[in-house]
């Protein structure tokens, strides 16, 4: 027997434990800091609910249709087509964003240890900054953390999809989205808060260019998961009472007001404290020691941001790994533990390059990107977008239209006023959009 999730807060709790992570709160103000601000949020927001959420639809119902990983959910629902081949760039894909993601969720770590300890809370702006560029230029310390990181989730992982998630999920997110909450209040009272705000809200469309457009879509299939059968693998773990068009809601909604808050939370202080929203991937890791550092308590609030954010990342990649264990286990009838052992091994050898990206790896450049930038490039994307057409494809076209329907409305038992224009969105909007935006971008 398969497992399943087991309560109804179960299934909101993974989905939104996979979507909710450091792609919310450290990739989406970084993406929208460099790309500036208003009119990349509008874009992203256009991009998640016109594409990511029929796509995340499109997922669901064929993992829940198919019961199955990736791989064999195309083999079940569009045999003898050339999708699947998707599936396995899906797996592909899914090593390399764990890859670059473990770097991150390391660095997290180590300030999570710093904030324990109390060293960077009396220090200067400057020094943050330093501070900073030495640990992750510091071979062993970010290349400890990337594999510490790594360990923790096999150890997660080899336990089993339901007793891993569930549980960490249902607790830590609500209290996540509360620290965010207050940290946003924090950082709006903040002098200048409101030219963080203007920053991020009021769209400057002059700023606009390919790159912003293909940041917007990569980062809204990045926020949700989407692309490379991972949320399709969870939905195989679903019961069939679970309402799948209220779950992508619900989910698109939280991991939206996620990136929202976190980007409250950081430009204000930005534009307070006098850092450079263009940063980078180096933005928040920069800006939010001096947040706690201005707060009354702060070194403790630190302790326990970092600690539920280190989860959020966790039952992330939790999800990005259960794409590849899913498939080595029922297609390659490996055991679990050997599974999760061979997704880690993988990801340990791309990880440390990628953390080496910082440091004396920081000269080796393909086509101008460090390896670390170029995993994440590429697959957030152009990988994930492209899966994203494979996917709307298939559920809009290939699979029968029966079995879409059984799946969106639960066999009948749930009214189907949404079944059409859901339809309309995975045959039509969806592939059209993205290709639109690839070709806007390759001019
Ligand atoms: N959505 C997660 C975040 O925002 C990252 C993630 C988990 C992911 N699973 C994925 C991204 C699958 C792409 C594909 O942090």
């Amino acid at each position: 027997m398969r497992s399943q999730f087991v309560t109804k807060t179960g299934v909101i709790a993974a989905t939104v434990g996979s979507a909710v992570g450091l792609g919310n709160i450290w990739r989406f103000p970084y993406e929208a800091g460099v790309h500036g601000g208003g009119a990349f949020l509008i874009l992203y927001i256009v991009c998640v609910f016109l594409i990511g959420v029929p796509v995340l639809l499109a997922e669901f119902v064929m993992g829940r249709a198919s019961r199955a990983n990736g791989v064999g959910a195309y083999r079940r629902l569009a045999p003898r087509t050339p999708m699947r081949a998707c599936a396995y760039m899906g797996i592909l894909a899914s090593l390399m964003i764990l890859s670059f993601y473990s770097v991150v969720a390391g660095w997290i770590i180590e300030y999570l240890w710093q904030s324990i300890v109390d060293l960077f809370y009396h220090v200067t702006q400057a020094e943050y900054e330093r501070q900073f560029d030495s640990f992750i230029a510091n071979p062993w310390r970010s290349l400890g953390w990337t594999v510490g990181f790594l360990l923790i989730n096999f150890l997660v992982l080899r336990r089993g999809v339901e007793k891993g998630i569930e549980r960490i999920s249902n607790l830590l997110m609500p209290l996540l989205f509360l620290l965010l909450i207050i940290f946003c209040v924090n950082s709006l009272m903040q002098p200048k808060a409101m030219e963080g705000v203007k920053f991020l809200f009021k769209p400057d469309f002059s700023q606009l260019s390919p790159s912003v457009v293909i940041g917007a879509m990569g980062q809204a299939f990045f926020s949700l998961s989407l692309g490379l059968t991972c949320m399709m693998t969870y939905a195989s773990y679903f019961s069939d009472g679970t309402r799948l068009t209220r779950s992508a809601s619900i989910t698109a909604i939280l991991d939206s007001l996620v990136a929202i808050l976190a980007g409250l939370v950081i430009f204000p202080a930005v534009f307070s404290y006098g850092f450079e929203a263009a940063e980078g991937p180096k933005l928040v890791f920069e800006v939010l020691p001096a947040v706690f550092a201005k707060m009354p308590g702060g070194a403790y609030w630190a302790v326990a941001f970092f600690a539920l954010l280190f989860f959020a990342s966790l039952t992330s990649t939790i999800s990005m790994s259960e794409i590849s264990i899913a498939y080595f286990v029922e297609e390659r009838k490996m055991k679990r533990t050997a599974a999760s052992g061979l997704n880690t091994g993988i990801c340990m050898v791309f990880g440390v390059l990628c953390a080496m990206s910082f440091g004396v790896l920081s000269d080796f450049t393909i086509c101008g990107f460090t390896i670390f930038n170029l995993f994440d490039y590429v697959s957030s994307n152009i990988l994930l977008p492209l899966g994203g057409i494979a996917i709307s494809l298939t559920a809009g076209w290939i699979i029968d239209r029966n079995i879409l329907w059984d799946q969106l409305t639960n066999d009948g038992h749930i009214r189907s006023t949404w079944v059409r224009p859901i339809r309309f969105c995975m045959r039509f909007v969806a592939p059209i959009a993205i290709t639109i935006v690839f070709i806007y971008g390759l001019l």
